[in-house]
């Protein structure tokens, strides 16, 4: 009888193929099958040729050519797709079975698969895989969530495949219940969309303020790559810098319009009907949505004027702050990222380890770098630390960046540059370290114009008043609730 495969594969997109490759290489038998079905003998006669491949040309051929409990894992497109493919599998399944989506999935589907894959008496498995192509085939992060009882059956698969970091600890393990994986997931996606809108800033004021050319930027993101900002995104944009097409810079014949598939935007979502104040990845967000109106800015920037001034300072200083700013506005990025997934574990009764997420980001991911190290260290030293900032090595971090953080802002804000990533973080820094903001006048305005009641510093809290503060209203207060 021929040998059973290990784990079967839907989708032999540049994921699937990539990713199957690297579970082959490991040891292991992977029977693969793809909606086109050429595909499948194509990639059999080509980069599975003589491999421990199976070649599957329909779902139930696939499914019997598994060792059980199945397990059957599809890269397919995140939405409809994934809940088409489910109904696909399960009649091919038996109890203990494991479904797995590793694609790109909302959190809140997850979850309502997990609940839906169970009821059918079978396992689910909804798992973030990051590091694109070659993350895929090298070593990708994976943070898988979903039905318990099926981490045992696919641990040493996933762990194998994972990238790996310094000491061997792979970067991937359980992250908890139903949607967890892929909340974890989202959130890296926000934290990758906040990283590289920073150093966008940082590279528009390089450009347009310092008149830097892209050679002068390559050697400085090389300089920033060998410090704290040690990143996989700083080292990519070295490269983009330094990559010339016809003697020139690509990157400047790039058109200046943003694109995105929604990750990012989910995570703000979440951020706000969680109540987290994600500033950062918000803006991030909003910058993309900016650049997108390409018509728009050109039509505006012929008609709208702003300060003409040119640069006078001290060129070497200004880099010095950039590279403060790039770090102190990496921190707050990672201090609200994570408040939002300690919220979210409240929210949906997950028991999260943000020691462990730090380090299934650190290798393999978008967002690896060694800052994620510290992290690490910061969670294992107080797994209940409220907020980053609160950690001794961070605040010493950030208290250093601060000076020329606000050099940075300051001067772009004089020169009309924009940075909102870099002054929302450095506002966010401002009020979470601020013992009184002005919520009180917000609190009676509130209270004036729709007696909505306000606590006093002289009474407990709790206790909630309100003022007839012209004379004319009654002295009925609304009812007091949060949203
Ligand atoms: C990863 C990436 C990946 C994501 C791209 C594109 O972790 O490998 O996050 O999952 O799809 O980064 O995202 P946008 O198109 O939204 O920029």
């Amino acid at each position: 009888m021929t040998k059973l495969a290990d784990i079967g594969l839907i989708g032999l997109a540049v994921m699937g193929e990539n990713l199957v490759l690297n579970m082959e290489s490991k040891g292991y038998t992977v029977a693969v099958y793809n909606r086109t079905v050429e595909k499948v003998d194509k990639f059999i006669k080509g980069r599975g040729a003589g491999k421990n491949f199976i070649g599957a040309h329909s779902i139930k051929e696939l499914c019997a050519s598994l060792e059980k409990p199945r397990k059957v894992m599809m890269l397919v497109k995140a939405g409809q797709p994934v809940d088409d493919f489910i109904d696909l599998i399960i009649p091919h399944l038996e109890e203990g079975d494991i479904i797995i989506d590793g694609g790109n999935s909302h959190f809140p589907d997850t979850i309502r698969r997990t609940k839906y894959v169970e009821s059918k008496g079978l396992l689910y498995i909804g798992t973030g895989v990051s590091g694109g192509e070659e993350g895929a085939l090298k070593g990708p992060s994976m943070m898988p969530g979903g039905s318990p009882a099926a981490w045992p059956a696919v641990k040493d698969i996933f762990q194998s495949v994972a990238a790996k970091v310094e000491d061997g600890s792979p970067c991937c393990d359980w992250v908890g219940e139903d949607g967890a994986g892929h909340f974890v997931k989202m959130v890296h996606n926000g934290i990758e969309y906040g990283d590289m809108q920073i150093i966008c800033e940082a590279y528009q004021l390089m450009k347009e303020m310092l008149g830097m050319s892209s050679d002068e930027m390559h050697e400085v993101f090389k300089e920033w790559n060998k410090g704290d900002l040690d990143s996989y995104l700083i080292e990519i944009t070295r490269d983009i810098l330094g990559y010339k097409e016809d003697g020139e810079a690509l990157v400047e014949k790039i058109l200046d319009t943003a694109g995105q598939k929604g990750t990012g935007k989910w995570t703000g979502v979440s951020a706000l009907d969680l109540g987290i104040p994600l500033t950062l990845i918000g803006e991030s967000v909003f910058a993309r949505c900016l650049s997108a109106q390409k018509d728009l800015r050109v039509e505006a920037s012929k008609v709208i004027e702003g300060p003409k001034v040119k640069f006078e300072g001290d060129k070497a200083q200004m880099i010095n702050d950039l590279k403060d700013a790039l770090f102190g506005a990496k921190i707050i990025s990672y201090a609200q990222g994570y408040n939002l997934m300690m919220e979210a574990a409240k929210e949906y009764n997950w028991n999260l380890n943000y020691g462990g997420i730090a380090l299934m980001w650190r290798g393999g991911c978008i967002i690896r770098s060694v800052f994620l190290a510290d992290i690490k260290k910061a969670f294992d030293k107080n797994p209940t630390l409220a907020n980053l900032l609160l950690d001794p090595y961070f605040k010493g971090k950030v208290e250093k960046a601060q000076a020329g953080w606000r050099r940075v802002c300051a001067t772009a804000l004089s020169y009309g540059i924009p940075v909102p990533a870099l002054t929302s973080a450095l506002c966010y820094f401002d009020g979470f370290r601020s013992e009184r903001l002005p919520a009180n006048l917000l609190q009676a305005q509130r209270d004036y114009f729709g007696a909505h009641t306000y606590e006093r510093i002289d009474k407990p809290r709790g206790e909630f008043f309100h003022t007839n503060w012209t004379g004319r209203g009654g002295d009925t207060a609304s009812t007091t609730y949060d949203v």
